[in-house]
């Protein structure tokens, strides 16, 4: 079988490479073992097969019929948003994500946003750091068992987060569009229409993934729906809210605060109004940030792009119905 020729987009450990090399021709933008931009990007693709890459890359319609010969893009990030994945299909070109593997970090990153902000965790340290204690206690905060935490999208990463909130003492409802009575049963969690849950919940938690459906879904009358005590927590993707929105909502105290791990604009500039509310804790796109987690996912993403290349069924496909031990000859 000769070697198909891959890009690796990203920079990736030795011994994944050598993996890699071991099945595939392997070609570098611009000669580097990192995210490369859009020219030496578009430069190296002539010929390749396959390319391993992260959300930083675009690929749409246009691409794949400039490049006819790529046919497989395993992308490290269970979300695909930077894929255009109804051209992917039609062009034939398999999508590769790694879903599973980060669930516990995305969910830890989670449930700390809520126990930091219900515990004015920030505020109390910047209160030891002034000095501000040597004239008595700090305000007194909220406790987060027996709260509601509202859950907007209900897949993996969702009961991940319910199952670790209901640990804790929370009572947890949930919206999706296809309501899921097996999932309620297992983890002892409540059905909701949409608006209920942000009228209900004092943490609204959103875990969908961005698509034409959830785009702006988030914004004014959302946010109007909340009780004014209640938190707006994302650790999902920034495109599903109204960003000015949600930061008129936190400037009018519509809301109590929020809890932000990804941003319309990212990396989010310091200029931005989130930068300098008390009321917000940010975080830069870290859900899956971890050594672990981090690992996981690139194993995952490269032995998808090697399964392909080899003619075998990659274990996390997101349209498996272009796949075929033939898809690259
Ligand atoms: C991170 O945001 C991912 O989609 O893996």
């Amino acid at each position: 079988m000769s070697k198909k020729r891959v890009l690796i987009a990203l920079p990736l450990a030795a011994d994944l490479l050598t993996e890699i090399e071991r099945s595939c021709e392997v070609v570098l933008a611009g000669g580097k073992l990192e995210v490369p931009g859009k020219e030496d990007f578009l430069a190296a693709l002539p010929g390749v097969r396959g390319v391993l890459t992260t959300m930083r890359s675009s690929y749409d319609a246009g691409l794949f019929a400039r490049f006819p010969e790529l046919k497989v893009v395993s992308n490290f990030a269970v979300g695909y948003d930077n894929v255009d994945v109804e051209a992917a299909t039609a062009a034939g070109v398999l999508v590769c994500n790694t879903p599973g593997v980060l669930d516990k970090a995305v969910s830890d990153l989670t449930l700390g946003l809520i126990i930091a902000l219900s515990r004015n965790m920030l505020k109390n340290d910047r209160f030891v750091r002034s000095g501000a204690w040597m004239k008595g206690g700090a305000p007194l905060a909220q406790d987060i068992s027996g709260k509601t935490l509202g859950l907007i999208g209900m897949g993996r990463i969702g009961a991940t987060v319910a199952a670790a909130a209901i640990a804790l003492g929370m009572r947890v409802i949930y919206y999706k569009p296809t309501r899921d009575q097996a999932i309620e049963a297992r983890l002892g969690i409540a059905y909701r229409a949409r608006d209920e849950v942000f009228a209900e919940a004092d943490f609204v938690s959103v875990h969908t993934r961005l698509d034409a459906t959830s785009r702006n879904s988030i914004g004014a009358r959302e946010f109007s729906l909340m009780k004014p005590t209640a938190y707006f927590i994302n650790t999902s993707r920034g495109g599903v809210v109204v960003e000015d929105e949600l930061i008129a909502a936190l400037r009018g105290d519509t809301i109590a605060g929020a809890g932000l791990d990804v941003m319309v604009t990212e990396p989010l500039p310091p200029e931005s109004p989130l930068c300098s509310m008390d009321n917000v804790i940010l975080q830069p796109h870290a859900g899956s940030a971890t050594v672990q987690t981090r690992r996981a996912m690139i194993e995952l993403a490269a032995r998808n792009l090697i399964a392909a290349m080899r003619g075998e069924r990659p274990q996390a496909m997101v349209n498996p119905e272009v796949w075929s031990p033939d898809l690259v000859r």
